[in-house]
């Protein structure tokens, strides 16, 4: 019946668009030329709908009921981009077309129509080792050449970036997100989101909020405090919001506090709205929710990718009055605000033949600055010129470039680790080589073809003989280890033999630690990863650890830029890495649990089942646990060594904290090779009536390459705002009276130059609105675990 109606209306459109615009000698306004409320005063109830509900996903392959046949009808813009918006020609409306992802622009690399051609997209080095370079610079320059390339395929908003806090360390996403520290996140967020936005493409940060597991994610419910959502989850959006404007913005899968995000006006309208000031467009995650007309009221105005029946239920419920026509209107005239920004609206000629080349070298100049370096004992790095190494590990061979899902990118090529350090002019055993290349090629061989959704199995390391090893030691100068892991959508990291190294990776380590060593010859690991893993049992078998991430295309060129020492490594972790799982703040409470409850969704093969995920540990996730419990770790957050080193001077603090503090710190580089330093502030504050941290990350920087010898002074500027904490029981971020004490440091335990204030009496920063508050009682308990 639906069928029928949207088959008529879509003829009807199409007659209308194509004849004058004008019915009898009545003008119908223009978009672009008419004004935004004529255009929705023009607009009927179904054309109002098509508008908000999107099209584009043949969801036949996963099993969801499909998509509308009128949609299939409709050419796609740009294969294989994840969704797209209808048009409506009779108004001069254009489509405009939505494509992930935070490594990519996520595209099909072949199209019917174009036999033998390939549309290969830039595969950039995933968000966490973006975040790892700690350059918002950098990072901003990474998102001009994703906006270019956006641009130039004719995409018109980019679904990215991903900027969900690392809770935990299984999530199965994180290598799509930045930190496990809000600033962090809100900070590289904003920066990405102004590179791609200069080349007039949208951007949508996401996955707005509280979205750290991918268990059940269809109907978790995450329960946060509200000082944790405020301190935490929602700051690193605020942030991003505030300083660079993002166009659209996506809700999340989960439920928060009982009420899914995409239905929540408190989240959407008091929170992002109102008190941030956002006046963007809010779309769904794909297939998210379970009511659209809450949907529309909570000011989720797109709903992607938008299924027939979700039309229908809008229509019937304008139709009997359920649902407000101003509502409607409302959310028409902001889809009709992000339309007239696009692209599309501009009929603008795109290429579909971005600059790769150009592309290519900014991944692999950002490659090379994200990695971290954590341990580098009597030099083992950089490795001599034109040294001889025994090259190990599967993923030295076969570089995980990327995570799955949609961060997955279809990229022409990935440089492997062997082949970089071939290009660099080591020298990499040949027999290894082709030994590891056919296995991985025969293992391959017998499994079906990849698929980008789908996280396929380890390969397991190839085995090695004792007198292979033997004589990979004789022959190398040096050893060099590759560790690798993937994770991706739909399912979070595992303890065993993911987290944790495997029985096979442990017994890999020690022969051929055992074997190079007792030829006094150096080993270097090479972690191939997208989160932490415990390394804390076996770094004391290798000379160096060397943090490549997933490093997109250009990773095993970055690789040997660092190894050899072209590039001294800059960057610091945006995590911590502890020293075993069961340490992690959230152990005992990550993913969640299944309530037992009936499910809530119908028709999506991936809703999974209603599930809880209590986040008990409040405000202290990542290092404000370590750090104020003095747990140890392996790697702290902020941590990450150079082949050169650093002294701090001339710390000077001016104002006071009822205005704006300013900080001037001198860097000197007093070591041999050039190099970078991320120089991070942090905060302590008094312990009040709020329990916190230690010390908390209030603002960062990186120094410019310095020759040694040479310095730089950088300057910071913190208002009452960017320390305060979260009082719910005020609903205001307030200042407490007490000593703050501004601390340079390298990491949050490694303090360089501090210097304190008195504040006299308790300031209130600013008041907020009493929203999001859980209906059970969550304690900080992270304090007493
Ligand atoms: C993901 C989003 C993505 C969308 C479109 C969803 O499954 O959660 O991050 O943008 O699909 O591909």
């Amino acid at each position: 019946m639906f069928g029928q109606t949207t088959t008529l209306l879509t003829a009807a459109l199409v007659l209308f668009g194509l004849l004058s615009p004008t019915i009898g000698q009545v003008a119908v306004p223009q978009f672009g030329k008419s004004s935004i409320d004529d255009v929705v005063r023009a607009m009927t109830t179904e054309e109002k709908v098509a508008l908000l509900v999107g099209m584009g996903m043949d969801l036949a392959i996963a099993g969801v009921p499909g998509m509308s046949p009128d949609d299939k009808a409709v050419p796609e813009k740009v294969p294989g981009a994840a969704g797209r918006t209808h048009a409506i020609p009779r108004l001069g409306i254009p489509s405009i077309t939505l494509s992930d992802g935070p490594a990519g622009v996520r595209i099909n690399p072949t199209r019917p129509d174009h036999p033998g051609k390939f549309f290969h997209a830039t595969g950039f080095p995933v968000a966490t080792l973006l975040a790892s370079s700690w350059d918002e610079d950098l990072v901003r320059q990474v998102g001009v050449a994703f906006g270019e390339e956006s641009r130039d395929f004719g995409v018109d908003v980019l679904l990215a970036p991903g900027m969900n806090l690392h809770r935990n360390p299984l999530g199965g996403r994180n290598f799509e997100y930045y930190s496990e520290d809000p600033l962090v996140s809100g900070k590289m967020a904003a920066a990405f989101v102004r590179g791609v936005q200069s080349m007039g493409v949208g951007t949508s940060i996401k996955h707005f909020a509280v979205n750290n597991q991918e268990f059940n994610r269809f109907q978790s419910n995450s329960i946060a405090s509200e000082r944790a959502l405020r301190e935490l989850y929602l700051r690193g959006f605020e942030i991003a919001v505030k300083e660079s404007k993002p166009w659209t913005v996506m809700s999340s899968y989960n439920l928060l506090n009982g009420k899914y995000t995409s239905q929540d006006a408190d989240l959407l309208n008091t929170v992002l709205r109102r008190e941030w000031g956002y006046n963007g467009v809010v779309m769904t995650d794909w297939l998210a929710g379970d009511n659209v007309v809450e949907q529309m009221t909570a000011t989720n105005e797109l709903i992607m990718p938008g299924l027939p029946d979700q039309s229908k239920a809008l229509i019937e419920a304008v139709n009997s009055g359920r649902l407000d026509k101003a509502v409607l209107d409302r959310n028409v005239a902001s889809m009709l605000r992000l339309i007239e920004k696009t692209l599309a609206a501009k009929d603008y000629k795109f290429s579909s033949a971005p600059d790769l080349k150009a592309h290519a070298v900014v991944a692999r100049q950002a490659a090379a600055s994200g990695m971290v370096l954590l341990k580098n004992e009597a030099t083992a790095l950089p490795l001599k010129a034109a040294a001889k190494v025994g090259l190990f590990g599967n993923n030295a061979y076969d570089l995980v470039a990327g995570g799955t899902g949609s961060g997955n990118v279809n990229k022409a090529y990935t440089v492997s680790p062997d082949t970089g350090l071939t290009d660099a002019g080591f020298q990499i055993n040949p027999t290894l080589q082709t030994n590891y290349r056919e296995y991985i090629a025969k293992v391959k061989a017998s499994r079906p073809p990849p698929h980008w959704l789908y996280l396929p199995p380890p390969i397991p390391e190839m085995e090695l003989s004792d007198a292979m090893i033997d004589s990979m030691s004789s022959e190398s100068d040096i050893g060099v280890l590759v560790i690798g892991r993937n994770s991706g959508e739909l399912a979070d990291r595992k303890v065993e033999a993911d987290f944790d190294l495997t029985s096979n990776e442990h017994q890999m380590i020690d022969r051929i630690s055992n074997a190079f060593r007792s030829k006094s010859k150096k080993i270097v690991a090479v972690l191939n990863v997208g989160g932490p893993i415990e390394v804390a049992s076996w770094r004391n078998k290798v000379d160096a650890v060397l943090l490549a991430w997933q490093p997109g295309q250009e990773g095993g060129h970055a690789i040997a830029d660092v190894l050899s020492g072209k590039v001294n490594p800059s960057g610091r972790l945006p995590m911590t890495f502890p020293l075993k799982y069961n340490d992690v703040p959230s152990a005992d409470t990550f993913p969640g649990k299944e309530t037992g409850e009936p499910s809530r969704l119908q028709g999506n093969p991936f809703a999974g089942k209603p599930a809880v995920a209590m986040y008990t540990e409040g405000i202290f996730v990542g290092y404000r646990y370590y750090v104020t419990q003095k747990v140890e770790t392996a790697y702290d957050f902020g941590f990450g060594i150079s082949y050169t080193d650093f002294s701090y001077e001339n710390l000077k603090l001016n104002g006071d904290l009822s205005k704006s503090v300013s900080l001037q710190i001198g860097v000197k580089n007093t070591g041999k090779a050039a190099g970078r330093e991320v120089v991070q502030l942090y905060v302590a504050a008094p312990q009040g009536s709020l329990k916190k941290p230690i010390a908390e990350l209030r603002a960062f920087g990186k120094t410019r390459e310095l020759r040694p010898g040479g310095s730089q002074t950088l300057n910071f500027t913190l208002t009452p705002r960017d320390i305060a904490s979260f009082d719910p029981s005020r609903s205001a971020w307030v200042v407490e009276p007490g000593q703050y004490c501004f601390r340079f440091q390298s990491s949050p335990r490694l303090v360089r130059l501090s210097q304190c204030l008195d504040v006299p009496k308790l300031i209130e920063v600013e008041k907020v609105n009493p929203v999001l508050r859980p209906r059970v009682e969550i304690a900080e308990k992270a304090l007493v675990r």
